[in-house]
């Protein structure tokens, strides 16, 4: 285990095996259909290579890069696209491929903005969601994993753009970010997302 890490919250061999069943379960309800998976970067980059992997269909993957508008602390839910898809969606069914839920907020931007292009369906698979308040509700169509409102890194997910190389999803040790900006705070700067 890497020294900054506290606890491995998600071992490599849990996500293999989640993978696997979220991509059975995602094979057999896109059967015959245009399928196209929506990465976000950067974060969700192991997950959809994977995932995609676990799907036994013929399907798409493209990307898109967001950044939230906000204050250091608060994401404000208004999201900048820096990265757009490469080409319209209203003849494909579009699954968003999510690391992670936290306050919700980019990913109801997100929604909300594709919708708009009409695609034929729109669904979202969320590696994790964390268990907290939120000012509005997500409605994932497939989940990973539910995990307590803590800081984690790992496996896609990064603190000041570190750590997205490990295998598993660990909580960071507070050593790490103390006297530094709160992680919790840092992901929202645009260029960190
Ligand atoms: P939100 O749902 O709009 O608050 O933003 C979600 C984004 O914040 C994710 O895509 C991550 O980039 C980042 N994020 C939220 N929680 C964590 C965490 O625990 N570790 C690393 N990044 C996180
Ligand atoms: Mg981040």
């Amino acid at each position: 285990m890497h020294s900054d890490i506290a606890e491995i919250l998600i071992s490599e061999e849990q996500l293999k095996a989640k993978i696997a069943a979220l991509g059975e379960q995602i094979t057999s309800d896109y059967r015959g259909k245009n399928l196209l998976l929506l990465g976000t970067l950067k974060g969700a980059v192991p997950f959809i290579a994977d995932l995609a992997r676990a799907i036994n269909l013929p399907l798409e993957i493209d990307y898109m890069a967001v950044a939230s508008y906000g204050d250091s602390t608060h994401s404000s839910g208004v999201v900048r696209i820096i990265k757009d898809l490469e080409g319209p969606i209203d003849q494909k069914h579009v699954l968003i491929i999510e690391d992670i839920i936290d306050s919700g907020l980019t990913l109801n931007y997100l929604v909300d903005m594709l919708k708009r292009r009409n695609p034929l369906s729109l669904c979202i698979c969320a590696l994790l969601n964390k268990e907290r308040e939120r000012l509005k509700t997500i409605e994932t169509d497939y989940e990973g994993f539910r995990i307590p409102d803590k800081f984690v890194v790992g496996y896609g997910l990064d603190y000041a753009q570190r750590y997205r190389n490990l295998p598993y999803i660990g909580i960071l040790k507070p050593s790490v970010y103390e006297g530094q900006t709160r992680p919790e705070s840092q992901h929202q700067s645009p260029a960190e997302k």
